[in-house]
């Protein structure tokens, strides 16, 4: 058994997120190891993901809970049972209660498909293309009250083209995310993230590669 740190990821879905943030600890990029994987959905494919690691999975069914305090109670004693020290929020799509967030002061991170504070909530790349912006981008940020409001870890912008659909630019999108997901996890766990207001501080973080990608003209 690993003594690496533990990290608890969170999802309702796909969980392509989930897998990035595997594959970079499993070649050593991020110094912890998913230990837990839980779902507010049975059928999400993100489990199957976990199970083909050897990593523990937990089903909690929002829906058998009578109110969201008591779905998140449950949440908060799987992941203190798994002894994680950082939850990855990846695509779950509930909004957390105070019971949640206070159990894990600023050791909750949440991935969101939008250059922040553009475009929070859901579908963000479709937000976007209605807008017409020709920037979109995604954002990992500490959890905090609000939806897809807290502290500003990692961005990466990118293009929206001229015949994007939802799905194309989301899919742009989505590679980006496995790009800083694992980033902004390996600066939390290496304890680089110091928050002072809403701006965090990522201590040398210009020495991991591509940490802010820039446009060479600029
Ligand atoms: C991602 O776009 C993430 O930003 C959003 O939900 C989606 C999850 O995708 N919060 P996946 O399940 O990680 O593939």
């Amino acid at each position: 058994m690993s003594d690496r740190p533990v990290i608890a990821v969170l999802l309702s879905g796909g969980g392509s997120n989930l897998q990035a943030i595997i594959d970079a600890s499993e070649r050593g990029e991020i110094p912890g190891r998913v230990g837990l994987v839980l779902s507010n959905k049975a059928d999400a494919y993100g489990l199957a993901r976990a199970a083909m690691h050897g990593i523990p999975t937990a089903v909690v069914d929002h829906k058998t809970y009578e109110s969201r305090e008591a779905f998140d109670a449950k949440l908060v004693e799987a992941i203190r049972a798994s002894g994680a020290v950082l939850v990855c929020l990846a695509g779950f799509m509930r909004v957390v209660t105070p019971v949640f967030l206070r159990a894990f002061p600023f050791r909750i991170l949440n991935i969101h498909p939008a250059l922040l504070p553009s475009f929070p909530g859901t579908h963000g790349p479709a937000q976007a293309l209605r807008y017409g912006v020709r920037f979109s981008g995604c954002t990992v940020h500490f959890l905090d009250e609000g939806v897809d409001t807290g502290p500003i870890i990692v961005q990466a912008v990118v293009p929206v083209h001229e015949d994007d659909t939802e799905e194309t630019l989301a899919a742009r999108i989505l590679k980006e995310e496995h790009r800083i997901y694992p980033m902004a996890i390996r600066l939390f766990l290496e304890g680089r993230l110091t928050v002072e207001g809403r701006r965090v501080s990522t201590k040398d973080a210009e020495s991991i590669p591509d940490f802010s990608r820039r446009n060479p003209d600029v």
